[in-house]
């Protein structure tokens, strides 16, 4: 039997197959999409979600109170293909009582497997040598050219022993750390365990780590957490690398400290804004590289959080547990 009505469903740009299959599937449901790999502009986005019940979503779209009171009253659930939400307007979701889902833990190894890849890439200055190779800068083998930074024996400092936190340092722990600091809202002794990692503060893990990964959410305790100070504390030998979100790092405070000698090298997989402008100063650096917000972007894995997202969409719209729902 079908339903009285049909429920809308928006969804915000071109998704990976899984995930478009499994909504096409819902006979319950009308689906519009914005059907593009480009982002949706405001005005579409204000006048397909009018009306709707679900919207799925991208970490690029900001859902704030203007975009909410364009949706209306029906709209029941909110699901982002995404495990960060620091695009999304909680506490005004929340006040309506619309429900989030999101895409966490199916995406942790593929992000964390990039941060290290990031990491190795700074550290071991591989842009810069690739470049020499085409370049002619390579005449013959030196002692002392090309030299970076390797991690047997470092101390690795993690801001946010989180699901990818962890997952970093399980993957960096047989390259020889020595030692593990990580800082957060309080300690997690149980996920700590694993890595002997020792809970500090951040001035302590910027002080004393030869390797800072960045791997906590963004919220406003953690915006611009590593700024000029936070710079100015950490080794002159310290490589930085952040795939979290851009906001956590002050950018020109980053610059200055990386042109200024103060830390050895930066990787950063996200930035402020994305994509980050082609003239901007951090892209004249040779000890800065920077991915385009690849985290999580292997094939299989995108896949899955395509029908993760779907899966909380159609769960959430049902009225029935969704597999992954934000606990606003
Ligand atoms: P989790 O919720 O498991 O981890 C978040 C971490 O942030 C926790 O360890 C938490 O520590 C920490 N945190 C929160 N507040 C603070 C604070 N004030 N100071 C220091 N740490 C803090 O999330 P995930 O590990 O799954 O994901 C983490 C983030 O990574 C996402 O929110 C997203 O922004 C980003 N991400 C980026 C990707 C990419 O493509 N580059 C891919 C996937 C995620 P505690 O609770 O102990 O305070
Ligand atoms: C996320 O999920 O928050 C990432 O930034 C993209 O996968």
């Amino acid at each position: 039997m079908r339903p009285a009505r049909l429920m809308k469903v928006f969804v915000t740009r071109r998704i990976p197959p899984e995930g478009r299959a499994a909504l096409a599937q819902a006979a319950d449901c009308e689906v519009e999409q914005w059907d593009s790999d480009e982002p949706i502009p405001d005005e579409e986005l204000e006048r397909g979600i009018a009306g709707a019940d679900g919207l799925l979503c991208l970490l690029s779209d900001r859902v704030d109170k203007r975009l909410l009171d364009a949706a209306g009253a029906n709209l029941k659930v909110i699901s982002t293909l995404s495990v960060g939400v620091d695009h999304l307007a909680l506490d005004e979701i929340k006040k309506r009582g619309i429900r989030v889902g999101y895409t966490p833990d199916v995406l942790t190894d593929t992000t964390a497997e990039l941060a290290v890849s990031l990491l190795l890439t700074t550290c071991r200055r591989l842009p810069e040598a690739i470049a020499e190779v085409k370049n002619g800068g390579w005449t013959t083998w030196k002692p002392l050219w090309m030299c970076g930074y390797g991690l047997t024996q470092s101390t690795v400092g993690i801001i946010g022993l989180g699901r990818i936190g962890q997952a970093v340092a399980r993957r960096l722990k047989p390259f020889g750390v020595q030692r593990f600091l990580y800082t957060g809202r309080q300690p997690r002794p149980r996920e700590a365990e694993e890595f002997q990692a020792e809970f500090v503060s951040v001035s302590q893990l910027a002080t004393e780590s030869d390797f800072i990964v960045v791997a906590c959410s963004l919220t406003p305790a953690t915006k611009e957490l590593c700024n000029k100070d936070f710079f100015q504390k950490m080794k002159k030998t310290a490589v930085f690398v952040n795939i979290s979100r851009g906001d956590v790092v002050n950018q020109d405070d980053l610059y200055q400290a990386l042109a200024g000698g103060h830390i050895a090298a930066a990787g950063l997989d996200v930035t402020t804004p994305e994509p980050l402008p082609t003239n901007h100063p951090l892209l004249t650096l040779k000890n800065c590289v920077i991915l385009p917000h690849i985290g999580s972007a292997t094939y299989r894995t995108r896949n899955i959080m395509s029908l993760l997202a779907a899966n909380n969409l159609l769960a959430g719209l049902r009225g029935e547990p969704m597999p992954k729902e934000l606990k606003l």
